[in-house]
């Protein structure tokens, strides 16, 4: 899922903070065990998110798309003292994987899991603001999640969307339905007056979105 030269991608890892050991397990058992195990954020784009949550400093996170943790894990790294993240995810049969990943970590009190579809979930938590928001989960809903948080992240605060260069088709002559859905959305994206926003080349394209 690299846009980036492969030798290029190498050398951006060997000098960015290394994967921390725990990180290092979940991503192996990954690999080991879950069907697609690609979707993991991995060691380079979770050292972003952890480096971007921790100059957010936020007090509440929001992660639509859980899968095995990893990305939870490095978002939660930035978490203030008494900060929560919550975070979404359909797939039952991952809860114990979940939940052994997350006990190998210091983070797993500030977690809080819920399983169902994000659509139906976002509307119930009981939270007044976001102050960071990632949405990686069914890429179809993008759209539809960045208008239901964009009203409860507080001025100043991110909202960030995975996968937004779609394996660089974005800006290729592919026309299938995923990708002028995506181009669909980082269009509507660049043109909303509300949020500043930039397009970071990162594994497959991060969308980091600034509300003003
Ligand atoms: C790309 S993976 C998430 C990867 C994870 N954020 C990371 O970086 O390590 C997407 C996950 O979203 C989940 N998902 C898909 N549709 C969903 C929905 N409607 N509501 C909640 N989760 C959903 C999938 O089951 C899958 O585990």
């Amino acid at each position: 899922m690299e846009i980036l030269p492969h030798d290029l991608q190498e050398y951006l890892d060997g000098h960015c903070e290394p994967e921390p050991e725990w990180l290092q397990t979940i991503n192996r058992e990954t690999y080991l065990k879950v069907l697609k195990p690609h979707m993991l954020s991995g060691h380079y784009q979770g050292r972003v998110l952890s480096f971007l949550s921790k100059m957010v400093q936020p007090r509440r996170i929001l992660e639509i798309g859980t899968f095995t943790g990893y990305a939870t894990i490095c978002l939660a790294e930035g978490l203030t003292e008494n900060g929560i993240i919550h975070t979404i995810e359909v797939n039952r049969e991952l809860e114990e994987m979940l939940t052994a990943h997350f006990k190998l970590t210091s983070v797993e009190k500030k977690i809080k899991l819920h399983f169902g579809e994000a659509v139906n979930i976002v509307p119930d938590l009981q939270e007044d603001s976001f102050d960071l928001v990632f949405i990686d989960a069914d890429k179809k809903n993008n759209f539809n999640y960045f208008e239901l948080v964009i009203d409860r992240v507080r001025p100043g605060g991110l909202i960030i969307i995975d996968n937004v260069l779609w394996k660089g088709k974005v800006y290729g002559p592919e026309n299938d339905t995923d990708t002028k859905m995506i181009r669909e959305l980082n269009g509507q994206i660049s043109v909303n007056k509300r949020v500043e926003k930039m397009i970071l080349p990162v594994r497959d394209g991060l969308l980091v979105i600034r509300k003003k």
